[in-house]
């Protein structure tokens, strides 16, 4: 594992694009797995920077999300197709038929997943894989408990993630229960994993999940185990680490 502190939520989001535009240079055709929530916003707007100013192209670029709410079409304003087009994919020359994400729309578990872990299979899998991290240790919306050999699946929210991403939605109410998602075994067979996470309320999951036991418990803990790990956290969510990796 490679840790990287950063100083504040914007050094953190410039340092993950630098990895990211890393990879984009050094493969121009390849898969990346991206991630939503408010963690990678600021990593998106400094790629659309980089891009405007000439200095990245997307145009060969695949990109896979991590996973979406059940129920939500692309047309919803709270679904990850419609977060990921505003916050990058629409500033960006990525073509549209390079874009998936799993189809909230679609009620049909089985297929939803079987044709989305096809998917990464016909790409060749996951170049470079973007995590932030849940209060609870998810990743993507795999919640405590999940089992590490999944590939793609339906999963039901933990009340406390419900709680955590409500603030998107009119009412608690109105938050999805259910979520498609990439599994951890897809997760961990993506060549690259750059987890960040930002903020105080990261930290004491942020220790647990790299340096406690490894565990379905705290489901991004397995990450431990992935050859190619990179975590850039900004200085709060390094808080509670041991001293030795702060310094
Ligand atoms: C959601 C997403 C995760 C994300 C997490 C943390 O549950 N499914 O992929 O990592 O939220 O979000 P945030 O970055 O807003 O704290």
């Amino acid at each position: 594992m490679k840790l990287i502190c950063a100083n504040s939520y914007q050094d953190m989001s410039r340092k993950a694009a630098n990895l990211i535009s890393a990879q984009v240079i050094m493969k121009p055709n390849c898969v990346l797995g991206l991630a939503t929530g408010g963690t990678p916003e600021g990593v998106y707007k400094q790629l659309i920077d980089w891009y405007r100013k000439g200095d990245l192209d997307f145009d060969q670029v695949t990109s896979i999300n991590l996973d979406e709410y059940v129920g939500l079409g692309h047309e919803h304003e709270q679904s990850y197709w419609y977060f990921m087009q505003k916050h990058f994919f629409e500033h960006i020359n990525i073509r549209p038929d390079h874009i998936f994400v799993p189809d909230g729309a679609n009620p049909d578990a089985e297929t939803v997943c079987r044709e989305y872990d096809q998917i990464i299979q016909r790409h060749g899998g996951i170049d470079l894989q973007l995590l932030g991290i849940g209060v609870d240790g998810h990743i993507g919306f795999n919640e405590p408990g999940a089992a590490f050999e999944l590939g793609t699946h339906r999963v039901r929210l933990q009340q406390s993630t419900i709680k955590a991403n409500q603030r998107y939605f009119a009412s608690e109410a109105d938050v999805p229960v259910e979520a498609y998602t990439m599994g951890i075994k897809t997760i961990m067979q993506a060549h690259k994993v750059l987890l960040i996470a930002s903020g105080p309320a990261k930290a004491a999951i942020v220790r647990e999940a790299l340096f406690g036991p490894v565990t379905p418990r705290v489901p991004a803990s397995i990450l431990q185990m992935h050859p190619d790990l990179t975590v850039v956290l900004d200085h709060e969510a390094s808080a509670c680490l041991p001293a030795e990796f702060t310094a």
